[in-house]
């Protein structure tokens, strides 16, 4: 798939008003979700994770009737792609104060899948410690907001394209994601992932890969996380709707085999229809 389509406000369309407030602020919401033979997948998590965002950011919710009328109508033939949802605050004149009744802006676009080697897969990647940190906004934390500077500076941090993806600590040098993922370190067996109380966004791939966990009576933990757990674990791994999971080959200085857990995840994931 070669070709991007949008729908803004449900007609098709490249633009959106200089004064919307997803611009001037970024606020505003999006989801990111893999495409397969003309269906989002995950497709309740994302919808359900955009609510919550809307209640967080006081949004009024999207219509999921209509989100998903748009969305399949844009992606119907499409085998494999990327669908994205884009949800602001609308227009807001100036000023930080939000509307009273806002006139959300909603963006759906169709994207192609990122050209990943299959080796990601099968024999892990590197993972790089990023410098620069994110914040801590409870408020914030947890949703897939617009606001994604703390990203673009730490991706700006190296141009290595064997390298897909870096590691993000919080002030007090916790690990806390991946740029464009979540990460889970593998103990005995067992799984633990980040807490995302303080910053960080919970992953729709993440919330999949705890509930496969509890299936499969696999023990799982949300915690605190250091690099010095990383770099003692079995295994570690990075989830996003989009690969579903790598396993990790080299971080914290230490090189790492992909392991049973890994695979198992993954075999699961496509099993489900997840990735
Ligand atoms: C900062 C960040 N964290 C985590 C994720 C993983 O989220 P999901 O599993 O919903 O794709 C993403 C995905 O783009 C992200 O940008």
């Amino acid at each position: 798939m070669t070709t991007t389509r949008v729908l803004v406000d449900g007609s098709p369309g490249l633009s959106v008003r200089a004064d919307d407030r997803g611009l001037l602020y970024g606020d505003g919401l999006f989801e990111t979700c893999a495409l397969r033979d003309g269906r989002p997948l995950l497709w309740a998590r994302h919808l359900d994770r955009l609510a919550l965002g809307c209640q967080r950011l006081g949004l009024p919710a999207p219509d999921r009737e209509v989100l998903t009328r748009e969305s399949l109508g844009l992606c119907a033939a499409v085998r494999r792609g990327v669908l994205k949802l884009l949800l602001t605050r609308g227009r807001g004149g100036r000023g930080y104060r939000p509307p009273a009744v806002p006139t959300p802006t909603r963006i759906v676009s169709l994207h192609p899948l990122p050209d990943y080697p299959p080796s990601f897969w099968t024999d892990g990647i590197e993972l790089r410690v990023c410098a620069t940190p994110l914040g801590d906004n409870p408020r914030l934390a947890g949703v897939k907001h617009l606001n994604r500077l703390e990203q673009v500076l730490a991706r700006g941090e190296w141009d290595d394209p064997a390298v897909p993806e870096g590691l993000m600590l919080d002030t007090r040098g916790r690990v806390v994601e991946g740029t464009m993922s979540n990460v889970f370190a593998v103990t005995r067996g067992g799984l633990l992932t980040p807490a995302l109380e303080r910053c960080g966004v919970a992953g729709v791939m993440r919330e999949e890969v705890l509930a496969l966990a509890a299936d499969l009576a696999i023990p799982a933990r949300i915690g605190e996380v250091s690099l010095a757990d990383l770099a003692a674990a079995d295994e570690v791994l990075v989830t996003n709707s989009l690969i579903g999971l790598w396993p990790v080959r080299r971080v914290a200085g230490r090189s790492l085999a992909p392991g049973p857990m890994a695979r198992r995840l993954l075999e699961a994931l496509r099993r489900r229809g997840a990735v």
